[in-house]
């Protein structure tokens, strides 16, 4: 097969998002939409990919430079149409030879089979077209540019909607947008298009007919609709997640993972699940969590960051925040937090606790309502809990402070200070008893309640 390169179009401002936001950033499965298309283009092995960008181009930018992904960028100041946006990918594709895919950056979920099926069409001996376009039979043709096909069923021209005719309006066969171009006559063809059409606008599918006048063959290669989908408004987005959830969800199962109620678990898209593990009613993922064989995520937790060990055991009700990391057959209990700590193997805090910048030895037992108090306001500092250790209930452990393994620390305590290995560290004022100070207390204020 030819080298390949691809020009993926983000110059547009996607209005209809009402937002601040550039389009393609917007998040589906805690990824950007622009990223899971560039997942797809590196996996086809592109040698080259140009993005273009215009509007909200530094948004853009920042945010794939934050990434490894190894784009181009050309900048299309005026959004002047579809082709007119290829047309800048000129320079940057320069002395590159070969097919150019052209994809658009709110369509992110066009599948690697299909991506491949254009390239595959566009490379058929014998056949050589010049283009392939990607259409779909649409349930709902509304706006959509259709497809016109020959009489020997290729592609004869693409006609937009707002230039097509009733009986064009009334074909299905709809424009996906995509398409696999000739990158020796791309450009030559780009150069020729005109925008005197409805819109003003330079359109990209103006090259199926400007390729047919040079006698070369176009077609047309096949998608389902759901594939093809593109991303306009906030209800398309979230129509684009739930679809990826349930893709996902299936994808789990299928590897092991137990779902009890599917539709109430999200995944971040980098979510990384063992088999064996069960995944209780209401759980959200998101990024950078990953969960070791056997571990139970009990109902209602929110995991970001973390990594759950073998056999453990978290929530219900639980939260765990970037740089959690707790240990094989651990156990986090509700309402507890935990952040940028780790946690040896079988430790347990199981309820109403806060463990943050700390590390809780092996075996260790965190009581009720411990709290690592790790920030002054201005600087974060870090807690060590020794293996085997054991914190009583309500303690306050004042960072920095280190207790050694084994040792007791008495409910209520505030630690501010180490305390030794096999020590009992206790900060509580000395309990007193007043011997029937209760009752007489009670008949005092009786007596005077009767005299009201
Ligand atoms: C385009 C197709 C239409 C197809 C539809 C599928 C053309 C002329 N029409 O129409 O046949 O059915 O997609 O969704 O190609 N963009 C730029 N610069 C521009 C214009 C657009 O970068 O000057 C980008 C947009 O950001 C977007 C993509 O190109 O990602 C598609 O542009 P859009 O305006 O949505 O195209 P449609 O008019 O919907
Ligand atoms: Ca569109």
């Amino acid at each position: 097969m030819r080298n390949t390169a691809a020009v993926i179009l983000a110059a547009g401002q996607g209005t209809r998002m009402k937002s601040t936001k550039h389009k393609v950033l917007h998040e589906i499965a805690a990824k950007p939409m622009l990223f899971h298309l560039m997942d797809t283009v590196h996996l086809l092995g592109c040698e080259q990919q140009v993005l273009i960008i215009g509007s909200g181009r530094e948004q853009v930018e920042e945010a794939v430079g934050t990434t490894e992904y190894k784009a181009k960028f050309a900048v299309q100041e005026e959004q002047l149409g579809t082709g007119h946006a290829v047309m800048m990918a000129c320079n940057a594709l320069e002395g590159c030879s070969g097919d150019v895919i052209i994809l658009f950056g709110d369509t992110p979920f066009i599948p690697l089979e299909v991506m491949q099926k254009m390239l595959a069409a566009k490379n058929i001996e014998g056949e050589q077209p010049g283009i392939v376009v990607l259409g779909f039979d649409a349930e709902n043709p509304g706006r959509y540019g259709r497809l016109v096909l020959a009489e020997d069923d290729s592609l004869e021209r693409i006609v937009e909607y707002k230039d097509a005719n009733d009986a064009e309006r009334a074909i299905t066969l709809c424009n996906s947008g995509m398409m696999v171009v000739d990158g020796d006559k791309l450009f030559e063809w780009l150069d020729s298009l005109s925008n005197d059409n409805a819109a003003g606008e330079y359109y990209l599918t103006d090259l199926v007919e400007r390729a047919r006048a040079d006698g070369v063959k176009t077609v047309v290669v096949k998608a389902e609709e759901h594939d093809v989908m593109g991303v306009n408004s906030r209800a398309d987005l979230a129509v684009a997640e739930n679809a990826f959830q349930i893709k996902r969800r299936r994808e789990m199962m299928n590897t092991g993972v137990t779902l009890i109620d599917p539709a109430t678990v999200y995944f971040a898209d980098d979510t990384k699940i063992a088999n064996d593990v069960v995944i209780e009613p209401n759980v959200y993922f998101g990024p950078g969590v990953t969960v070791h064989n056997g571990a139970r995520i009990k109902a209602f937790s929110h995991l970001e960051g973390a990594i759950v060990g073998e056999g453990a055991s978290i929530g219900p009700y639980a939260r765990l925040r970037p740089g959690a990391d707790v240990g094989e057959k651990a156990k986090i209990g509700n309402f507890v937090e935990v952040k940028k700590a780790k946690l040896g193997n079988g430790a347990k805090v199981s309820h109403l606790s806060y463990i943050g910048d700390a590390q809780v030895g092996a075996g260790a037992n965190i009581g009720a309502g411990t709290i690592t108090c790790n920030y002054d306001g201005f600087f974060k500092y870090q807690t060590v809990v020794g293996d085997g250790a054991f914190i009583g209930s309500n303690t306050a452990l004042v960072a920095p402070v280190t207790i050694g393994n084994g040792a007791i620390i008495g409910a209520g305590s505030v630690i501010s200070s180490d305390i030794d290995i096999d020590a009992l560290g206790v900060t509580r004022a000395k309990q007193k008893q007043i011997d029937g100070f209760a009752a007489k207390f009670r008949s005092d204020k009786l007596a005077k309640k009767e005299q009201e």
